[in-house]
């Protein structure tokens, strides 16, 4: 069979891509480990305020886990429990987060920290702050008239 050189070299191209892409995938997910977020946790909404940890939303120093530090947040219209919390430098802190009536956002802006709260639903992302400094919380999910004026504050100290 006769195969034009433009065609052959597109194929080659092809499937070297292809394979490119497979191999950055495959080591990604089980080299490195990455995987999607889970959302199997499930939580009643209704009873958030009586579900551990919800109950004490706050930061809380925990043993014998992989993480030192785990950060509770309730978010609901239009503001996040606890409104400002301070974290220590350094420290491997577990953020935990769930809401108890609509779809909110959970953003800490300047870092990669961005996750969706949905209701029924808990949301986790472990992630260590090495540097100091306030770090402002907002929603970036519309979810009613008060949607822009809702934030929280985590304040990084030593
Ligand atoms: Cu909560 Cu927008």
């Amino acid at each position: 069979m006769h195969m034009h050189k433009f065609e052959k070299v597109w194929l080659i191209f092809g499937i070297g891509a292809l394979l490119v892409f497979l191999t950055v995938l495959g080591v990604s997910a089980f080299y490195l480990g990455n995987q999607p977020p889970s959302c199997l946790a499930t939580i009643d909404p209704e009873k958030v305020d009586t579900t551990a940890p919800f109950n004490e939303p706050g930061l809380k120093k925990v043993e014998g886990k992989e993480w030192d530090y785990e950060l509770v947040f309730v978010a609901q219209a239009f503001a996040y429990t606890p409104g400002d919390v301070q974290v220590p430098l350094g420290a491997k802190v577990k953020i935990i987060a769930t809401t108890k009536d609509v779809i909110h956002g959970f953003e800490v802006a300047g870092t990669n920290i961005n996750m969706m709260v949905e209701p029924g639903y808990i949301s986790e992302h472990i992630t260590t702050f090495d540097k100091t400094g306030e770090y402002l919380i907002l929603c970036n999910e519309y979810c009613g008239t008060g949607h822009h004026m809702m934030t929280s504050k985590i304040e990084v100290v030593e």
